[in-house]
């Protein structure tokens, strides 16, 4: 039923012109799918001038201006200077790649405008569950787990973290907050855990000195006898050690937990297992290095991230709970204008859950969509060959390294992260460091590659961390020739 079409003079953001929005569009797609065929021949990076900077100082608009002329600009001031991580040699930090479907589905999504947070009876929420149950399946998660996709994996570190404190505070951390602990509630993990767990333990009130950071092994592993000490420590100082959050895939050198002896001692000391496994907990699908993330489904939450490995455009996080219902607890909260009217009817009666009660957003986004769309276009068997293909390629960079005598591994390539620097006999360490920071800033800059920079042991270091789906064997090989060259000029 639809009322008759009457001419009015009431203003709408729809098109006036809907042919001219139409090819406008049109151009949009095939200028991107232009710009992702020939990514390859761009620099890997550059630096966005200043009159650029500039062209986004002016006031806001206060009127109209054409579409044409917007996108114009978009193609002069914004689309050239991009962070570069869609390029084939960009292998800081820990990017991803994309996709064209995925940002496709983006687009899609975005039109459909859905807020996929509450009610039951459309589609979006039954594709993100459809994901989150792929999700599970593929990293051998409980089936009867919940799930949440998120924008990222901090956002997961923390409400994995949010149910971990208010199951074992012992008492209604909801009612009473932190007003009523007793005993100080401690957590573990390593020194290379990430610093989105600092900032959770942080933002839930618990203080970064709650947050225990063990020392680690010659692999950057948790040292387990030294957590397993600490942990008696604490409890003859009448603190409540609540959680071991245990690293699948550390950003600096790609170190995986034993995460089996984790789930152990935390079995034993009644404590909650979270796994922090932004890129590393899809080592489970990668058939050569799988038994790594051995105990990761015994967790009981676990963050992972879509947007590094997996490939999708931001922002698309995840996280599972193995206790859904504490998960729900941890959340739920339904004022009177969200009452579900009548069961089995209208837009609120459906039988799945609201996503909204287990999360802390209310509106959410159809990310749900890319994952969905992605994992069809390419199936699982394709992601588990590519994220194989980028510990191939990483352990292949690591053994150019070791036959180069002016490079120096500087962490085993446990997974996808190759730490190394440019070495020269007669410098020191201090030379060495400020050297191999010039080598990182004189590849991006040149727009050669962009790897980026960590320190490992003291020491500054180059550390490509590979989640890049576009990048060849012969872009290594450009790497370390390009890594000697600029090395032995500057030295
Ligand atoms: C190990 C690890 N955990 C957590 C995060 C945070 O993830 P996000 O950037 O998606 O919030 C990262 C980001 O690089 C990471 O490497």
């Amino acid at each position: 039923m639809t009322p008759d079409v009457k001419t009015t003079s009431e203003e709408t953001l729809d098109p006036q012109d809907w042919e001219s929005m139409r090819a406008l569009g049109h151009r949009m797609v095939d200028d991107m799918l232009d710009y992702v065929q020939t990514l390859r021949e761009r620099p890997s990076w550059k630096h966005a001038p200043d009159q650029v900077k500039e062209h986004f100082k002016t006031p806001v608009p206060q009127n109209p201006q054409p579409a044409e002329e917007i996108y114009e600009e978009f193609l002069e001031n914004v689309l050239p200077y991009p962070l570069g991580n869609n390029h084939p040699r960009f292998w800081g930090w820990v990017f991803g790649t994309g996709t064209v479907l995925g940002s496709y589905a983006d687009m899609l999504g975005a039109t459909m405008n859905t807020n996929s947070g509450d009610f039951d009876h459309h589609s979006a929420i039954h594709v993100e569950t459809q994901v989150i149950n792929w999700f599970k399946q593929m990293l051998g998660y409980p089936a009867s787990a919940s799930g949440l996709l998120t924008s990222g994996c901090s956002v997961a570190n923390l409400i994995g973290l949010a149910v971990a404190r208010n199951v074992k505070a012992g008492f209604d951390v909801r009612t009473n907050g932190l007003q009523d602990v007793r005993g100080k509630m401690v957590l573990y993990a390593s020194q290379e855990i990430h610093s989105s767990i600092q900032k959770s333990v942080e933002l839930l009130g618990l203080g970064s000195d709650a947050l225990r950071h063990i020392p680690v092994d010659e692999r950057f592993r948790i040292n387990l006898q030294e957590l397993q000490a600490t942990i008696a420590q604490d409890r003859e100082a009448g603190l409540r050690p609540f959680c071991i959050v245990g690293a699948a895939g550390t950003v600096n050198t790609g170190a995986t937990d034993d995460l089996e002896a984790l789930a152990d001692i935390c079995r034993a000391e009644d404590m909650w297992f979270h796994v922090d496994g932004a890129f590393g907990a899809w080592a489970a699908i990668a058939p050569g290095v799988r038994d790594l993330v051995a105990g990761m489904e015994r967790a009981d939450s676990l963050a992972f991230d879509l947007h590094k490995w997996m490939y999708m455009p931001f922002e698309i996080g995840c996280v599972l709970v193995r206790h859904a219902e504490e998960h729900r607890k941890t959340f739920t909260l339904t004022p009177e204008y969200l009452e579900r009217e009548i069961e089995g009817r209208g837009l609120t009666g459906g039988d799945l859950p609201w996503l909204t009660d287990y999360d802390f957003h209310l509106s959410r986004g159809f990310r749900a969509l890319k994952a969905w769309m992605s994992l069809k276009e390419h199936g699982s068997l394709k992601y588990s060959r590519l994220i194989q293909q980028n510990i191939d390629q990483a352990r292949y960079l690591g053994e150019l390294i070791e036959a180069r005598p002016e490079l120096e591994l500087s962490a085993p390539v446990e997974l996808n992260i190759v730490c190394f620097r440019y070495v020269k006999s007669d410098m020191d360490d201090g030379a060495l460091d400020t050297l191999n920071k010039e080598i990182l800033v004189e590849l991006q800059e040149q727009g050669i590659a962009v790897p980026s920079g960590t320190t490992i042991n003291g020491k500054f270091v180059l550390r490509v961390g590979h989640t890049n789906h576009r990048s060849r064997r012969e872009d290594f090989d450009f790497l370390v020739g390009e890594v000697i060259r600029i090395g032995a000029d500057l030295a």
